[in-house]
């Protein structure tokens, strides 16, 4: 259709002038011929005239009157002759036939006879006027004047006029089917040629045979992949660490500075009113953690439900507010949700449904009906306010986390050239486990709404690509790790995301960890011969903290020589209290507490400290540089940020980590004490290990995960993430690009 549409350009002109041709030459054609014929009967004329000449003479000797009309009579047999008459030498009409006309005198005869155009009437037809001297041997006698019919020219004019109309629309359907046959072929190998060349062939290689006119195209296609290339290089250097800074360039230069939107459940920030005061909390959310950096290097708008008690009065008539406190590097919009949509699309989908369906820690995924609408409706709201924050038609929108699996392809409908990376921040279970979700298409649908679907680990993202090839219509591209789905492409990616790497002016201002452990000792009353470790996490069933006090119990029972000397600290950071599998699970790890202080404490020094409150970053950090082994025995964690905090805290290289098999860190991090938190004695072992690790291994293990988790920082993530995004930006704006040089050629 499109090809017949750009064919009509090349054929309505060349149709309109050949009308134009036929209109013009039409009368030309008339003129030409009319003179033709009339020279024509000029000679024939001479003929006649030379023919009667002698006898007509004869006759005007005799005055023969008989004789002469019979002469004229036989030489208007000639079917164009049709009339005769003789003029004297005095210029009178002597002789003429019927239908020689009365009205024409000699000398008017003598007047039209040369003129070029006939310009004498007869019976309604044109006639042709020729004078042609009367010779005899006594001189001249005379001249003959012949009337010569011309309508038969008339006729014949509109036969030639008919054959050069019909000559000029064949030639005219002639270069219109040339033309059309010629569009297509160029057509299609201009296509094919520009197809190649987002395939990425002729990029290497300046010519393109066969396609000149992509030259053009190639030259500025190459130059942004030696860009491309430069920036991969650079990141693939060993010394290349993602900093804040390269975050920058790599936004203002391959993403051309375009506007960043966030979208959270939770906020990275919480006004707090607490004794009649205002006051500003981070969360306990390694999403926040992970998030709230990249966004102080991106700047851009931050969409997150406002859930602090404050919230509202922080905020600007656009429930707006710049972000972090004092420092102003983005803005924060607060979205509010009714108390039934908090519950249910936070506490009943989110967290009742998709939680524990996705991290498979034993605990039944609860689905109402109910709930999935509250979960649609909430989705289409903050879809909305992405809607509405953009200032441009294709903005990178970052969806973050569970809360939002509908959002994707809600924004995608309304802004269709926005660039839409969602990361998935916890585990993507096998497709059996995910088939009970009643909703799991409409989930999948989505999900496949983004540009790119970012899992922490190869594992998750292989998990997902499952469930799309078990339970949706669409194509998938393992080698290229894509789904196409409804026209649209997705890639599905890993992505292990990070914490910050602590600044060095940050770390010059930190306690030194003897001052730390002073302070942790002093504040929590443990005694100063004591080992001490600690856990930190949200008071979560996921997170293995029951597991964990089993295997400190068990080592306890183990190795009696570590009763009275050693303190497992233990931070739940309180999260979810209103439902009630998150308050059975608090209650049984209070009772499991003091179960096992009854039987290893001593009055005053238990050996266990449950401190089930909000901790700020600072005293957290302390409690790292204070323990002499972190505990963290996930039974399931998409990554799990603490262990990487406690190896960034620790620039003194000692300590020793205890991680979990089944948290995504444990990729990274094989220098920990790696354990199956299932498996008590395992634990327990492994945590004598730790308390019992020379001073040399605990710097070597803790020097090499340093240097890992130093390089591969948050900003790497970001930068990972948004360097795909800024290809595919790149692919998308030249195909777009293609299409319109297609078009205007
Ligand atoms: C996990 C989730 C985050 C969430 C955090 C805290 O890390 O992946 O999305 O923010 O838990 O949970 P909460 O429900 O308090 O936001």
């Amino acid at each position: 259709m499109k090809t017949f549409r750009l064919q009509l350009r090349f054929l309505v002109p060349l149709l309109l002038i050949l009308v134009a041709t036929a209109y013009l030459a039409v009368p030309v054609m008339d003129k030409l011929t009319l003179r033709w014929f009339a020279r024509d009967l000029d000679m024939r004329g001479n003929l006649v005239a030379n023919a009667l000449s002698e006898s007509v003479a004869d006759a005007l000797q005799y005055s023969r009157t008989r004789r002469i009309e019979s002469l004229f009579e036989r030489a208007l047999q000639d079917e164009r002759l049709v009339a005769i008459a003789w003029c004297s030498e005095a210029q009178e009409v002597g002789h003429r036939t019927e239908q020689f006309p009365k009205d024409l005198s000699c000398a008017g005869a003598n007047a039209l006879a040369g003129g070029k155009d006939p310009a004498l009437q007869l019976n309604g037809g044109p006639v042709h006027v020729s004078v042609h001297p009367v010779m005899s041997e006594a001189g001249p006698m005379g001249s003959l004047v012949l009337l010569h019919d011309l309508s038969f020219i008339e006729r014949r004019s509109q036969d030639t006029r008919k054959y050069l109309i019909i000559l000029i629309a064949g030639l005219g359907a002639a270069f219109a089917l040339v033309t059309v046959v010629v569009a297509q072929l160029s057509w299609r190998g201009w296509i094919s040629g520009t197809r190649a060349l987002l395939r990425g062939e002729g990029l290497v290689r300046p010519l393109l045979p066969g396609a000149p006119e992509l030259a053009p195209l190639a030259a500025d296609l190459r130059q942004r992949l030696r860009d491309l290339e430069d920036e991969y290089r650079r990141a693939q250097r060993p010394d290349a660490v993602w900093s804040p800074e390269r975050l920058q360039s790599l936004l203002h230069t391959q993403l051309r500075g375009d506007q960043v939107i966030v979208v959270s459940n939770r906020e990275p920030y919480l006004h707090q009113l607490e004794d009649g005061k205002v006051v500003v909390r981070r969360p306990a959310s390694g999403l926040v953690t992970a998030v709230e950096p990249v966004m102080r290097a991106c700047s851009g708008t931050w969409i997150a439900h406002g859930s602090g008690t404050a919230d509202r009065q922080a905020v600007d008539k656009h429930d707006r507010v710049p972000l972090p406190p004092g420092q102003h590097d983005y803005l924060l919009r607060r979205l509010w949700l009714t108390g039934e949509q908090e519950q249910g699309y936070y506490y009943g989908f989110a967290n009742e449904g998709l939680w524990p369906l996705c991290h498979v820690a034993h605990v039944r995924p609860v689905f109402r009906e109910a709930d999935w609408q509250h979960y649609r409706d909430v989705n289409q709201l903050f879809a909305d306010a992405v809607v509405a924050e953009a200032r441009s038609e294709d903005p990178i929108v970052l969806v973050q986390d569970y809360h939002f699996a509908l959002l994707p392809a809600m924004v995608r409908k309304r802004l269709p050239r926005a660039t839409i990376l969602t990361f998935w921040h916890i585990p993507w279970p096998n497709p059996e486990s995910f088939g009970i979700c009643p909703w799991r298409t409409e989930i999948l649908e989505g999900m496949l709404g983004s540009t790119i679907l970012g899992f922490h680990t190869r594992y998750h993202c292989k998990n997902f690509i499952e469930t799309v090839d078990r339970y949706m219509e669409a194509r998938i591209e393992h080698e290229h790790s894509t789904i196409t789905f409804g026209g649209e492409q997705t890639l599905v990616e890993s992505y292990p995301i990070s914490i910050e790497w602590p600044a060095e002016e940050e770390t010059k201002r930190w306690p030194t960890p003897a001052q730390s452990r002073a302070e942790v000792y002093a504040r929590l009353g443990i005694p100063p011969d004591h080992h001490l470790a600690v856990g930190v996490d949200r008071f979560d069933y996921t997170k293995g903290i029951l597991e964990r006090l089993n295997a400190v119990e068990r080592m306890l029972e183990k190795h009696p020589e570590w009763r009275e000397r050693f303190t497992f600290v233990q931070v739940a950071a309180p999260s979810r209290g209103a439902l009630d599998e998150y308050r059975s699970f608090q209650e049984r790890i209070h009772r499991a507490t003091e179960r096992i202080n009854a039987r290893f404490g001593r009055e005053g020094a238990p050996v266990i400290r449950l401190l089930a409150q909000h901790h700020e970053h600072d005293e957290v950090n302390k409690l790292y540089r204070a323990a002499d082994v972190c505990l963290v025995t996930s039974l399931h964690d998409g990554m799990n940020l603490v262990c990487k905090e406690f190896v960034a805290a620790r620039d003194d290289e000692r300590g020793v980590l205890v991680l979990s098999r089944f948290a995504g860190a444990a990729r990274e991090m094989p220098e920990a004490l790696v354990v199956n938190p299932y498996h008590v004695e395992e634990t327990a072992d492994a945590l004598h290990q730790a308390l019992t690790m020379p001073a040399a291994e605990q710097r070597e293990r803790m020097a090499s995960l340093r240097s890992t988790v130093r390089e591969f920082n948050v900003y790497r993530w970001a930068g990972r993430m948004l360097s795909d995004a800024a290809r595919l930006r790149l692919r998308q704006r030249v195909s777009e690009r293609v299409q319109r040089h297609a078009a205007v050629d």
